[in-house]
């Protein structure tokens, strides 16, 4: 199930082959003219050969650059990825007892140092941010900052639009009050991701959207208002969107999606200076 082998850097490029000037220029060796003058010096080896060619071109995957005898690397670029998440799975990268967790379900050898950013629980499905960028995860773990996560729940009971007023009011928790959400009863067609086969009579589909990230939040304030969660299935995350990708694998960000999340914790950045 890789896509790897399709996969855009962040930046929007693929990596292999480059330049070697472009290579060393990326690594911080100099500047891209003076990578061309350190080549033309006969500086720089690849496996071992002097290269002062200038069209010459590397794969920073399988070649080794030196400069002046020492190794020369292009900085690890930072993994986003989204998983869609199967009920069954906990949030975490190791679980001691050995119970099924969605490291099983992403890349993790391949890229040291993935996590997921937050949680979900372990039946709640959908949307699970990984990445290897911790500030970027920070931003958006941060109580400041969070951005806003849409929910689709079926619920016990019906509910109508005047019933879930509470919760766009600020519903109180145990552990304080929420900030006001935004809720919907939801139709049979838009809920197809916790009742493919139709709401069952008797109960409901409702979208809760919230930006604050409290454990069991949504099934607190479903609860509280007489209408315990059935299923929880998360469809966004901030400006990303849960598609092109089936229940139980992941795929890259694309680059429009990476600057898209970066440019949101910069937005949020700004509103809560
Ligand atoms: N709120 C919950 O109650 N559970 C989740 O998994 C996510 C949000």
């Amino acid at each position: 199930m890789s896509k790897d082998a399709a996969a855009p850097q962040a930046g929007g490029e693929r990596l292999v082959p480059m330049r070697l000037q472009r290579f060393l220029a990326r690594a911080g060796a100099a500047s891209r003219r003076g990578s061309e003058n350190l080549m033309t010096a006969g500086r720089v080896r690849v496996n071992g050969e002097v290269v002062t060619e200038l069209g010459a071109k590397v794969d920073p995957l399988v070649d080794e650059v030196t400069l002046d005898g020492m190794p020369v690397r292009l900085p690890a670029e930072p993994v986003y990825l989204m998983l869609n998440k199967p009920a069954g799975y906990l949030t975490t990268m190791s679980d001691p007892q050995g119970r099924p967790c969605v490291a099983s379900l992403v890349p993790r050898k391949r890229y040291p140092g993935l996590f997921p950013v937050g949680r979900l629980d372990k039946d709640t499905t959908g949307l699970l941010l990984f990445t290897t960028d911790g500030t970027l995860a920070q931003n958006l773990l941060h109580p400041s900052k969070h951005v806003d996560k849409h929910y689709v729940a079926l619920v016990d009971g019906v509910v109508d639009e005047n019933g879930l007023e509470p919760l766009r009011r600020g519903i109180e928790l145990d552990d304080g009050p929420c900030q006001p959400a935004r809720a919907r009863v939801l139709k049979a067609r838009e809920a197809l991701s916790v009742c493919p086969y139709g709401v069952p009579s008797g109960d409901t589909c409702v979208e809760v959207v919230i930006h604050e990230g409290r454990k069991n939040q949504v099934k607190r304030m479903l609860g509280k208002i007489g209408h315990p969660v059935l299923r929880l299935h998360r469809s966004t995350f901030g400006p990303l969107e849960l598609t092109g990708v089936e229940e139980g694998s992941w795929r890259h960000l694309a680059p429009e999606e990476v600057r898209k999340l970066t440019q949101a914790c910069a937005h949020l950045d700004k509103n809560t200076l």
